[in-house]
């Protein structure tokens, strides 16, 4: 029997991407800026409806790169319920992650946990806008403007969200997002900062060139964040794709509700309506009252060469690097570790068939 993976990537046939490598071949131009990274920068302006975006190896240097680039010191607000990439860039930093409780419907940081987690030392805030959901970005921006923090959003899972009618990338001081191979719009690796304006795009532009401003000068310790050509070409293929990508997407979220929706213990994560999601995760709670921990059915699964994924578990702040700081006690995340306990993400990707789909359905249907 076929193993279903958690996700599987959308690759185009190979004969498109094959005369964007011989353009390489051609040119000898693998990186640092090249065509491909260029008109990959401009044609993602244009689908995100963003004016500036810096490409970058993937979306951990740049969050990396986007908190050197504000100049953020002492303490990063931010939510444990995410993929350990976004803690890791606050302490790759030297700064300290302050963890706060995340809201138990759309498992984004609480904005009303907020203000009790401001210190002295507190410079910036970073949510997460977690499966694609955005988090309460007008509240967000109001208590930073009250308190003077920069808002860095890691968007990660938000590629081609709009809210309220434009980019979610908009928000805050700066978006991150990842185009990693289990992503929605994938890179093989990748990732990109958006931007507000042009200074702060040259800037980070230079960040991620090891700081260096022209042959003679360096500004900054920077690091080496670039795109190459190879991924960028991908990344041009991969764009005339996605539309169709993410309705098949939606097909597969849609049947999930449908037949999902009334079973008894199965808790259904549910879409901002201000928002188009990008379906990038199915998501669902195993309550109490189904018949199996979520542990239970997870493996369940797995004996049926079924893989979801406990994801976000276990949270960011029980690991080892974190669990010692006073805002990593589980007391003062409860619906952080409630979740994590609880959930559990299904297969969901472009390829998923009605009749895989079918057997992963019956199986919880069954239990
Ligand atoms: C929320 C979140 N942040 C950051 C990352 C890191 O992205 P990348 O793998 O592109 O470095 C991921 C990737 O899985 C993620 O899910």
């Amino acid at each position: 029997m076929k193993k279903i993976q958690v996700t599987e990537p959308f690759l185009p046939n190979i004969d498109e991407f094959l005369p964007y490598l011989e353009k390489i071949w051609a040119s000898r131009w693998l990186t640092n800026n090249g065509t491909f990274h260029q008109q990959l920068e401009e044609a993602l302006c244009t689908y995100l409806g963003v004016k500036h975006i810096s490409l970058f190896n993937n979306a951990t240097v740049a969050l990396i790169t986007g908190l050197q680039s504000l100049r953020i010191t002492g303490e990063v607000i931010t939510t444990p319920y995410s993929f350990v990439a976004t803690s890791h860039s606050i302490l790759w930093n030297g700064l300290t992650p302050v963890f706060i409780d995340i809201d138990p419907t759309t498992f984004n940081i609480d904005p009303n946990k907020i203000e009790a987690a401001i210190t002295p030392r507190t410079t910036a805030i970073m949510p997460v806008h977690c499966y694609s959901n955005p988090c309460d970005v007008e509240a967000i921006q109001e208590i930073a403007d009250n308190y003077g923090l920069k808002v860095i959003y890691d968007a990660a899972h938000a590629f081609s969200v709009d809210y309220k009618g434009e980019s979610l990338l908009k928000w805050g001081d700066l978006s991150i997002l990842s185009f990693h191979a289990t992503k929605v719009f994938n890179t093989f690796e990748g990732g990109a900062i958006i931007s507000p304006d042009t200074k702060t795009k040259q800037r980070i532009d230079r960040l991620k060139n090891f700081g260096i401003a022209d042959e003679l000068t360096v500004t900054a310790p920077g690091i080496n964040g670039k795109m190459s050509e190879i991924n960028a070409a991908f990344g041009l293929v991969q764009l005339k794709h996605i539309d169709r990508v993410i309705q098949q997407r939606q097909v597969i979220d849609t049947r999930y509700r449908e037949a999902l929706a009334s079973v008894k213990g199965i808790t259904l994560y549910q879409h901002n309506l201000d928002a188009n999601s990008n379906y990038s995760y199915f998501p669902i709670l195993v309550e109490k009252d189904y018949p199996l921990s979520r542990d239970e059915l997870y493996e369940k699964l797995k004996e049926h060469h079924i893989l979801s994924r406990r994801y976000f578990y276990p949270l960011i702040s029980n690991m080892p690097m974190y669990r010692g700081l006073p805002s990593a006690a589980t007391t003062h995340l409860p619906y952080a570790n409630q979740i994590a306990d609880k959930v559990l993400c299904l297969p969901i990707f472009n390829a998923l068939t009605i009749e895989e789909q079918t057997r992963i359905i019956k199986l919880i249907k069954e239990c």
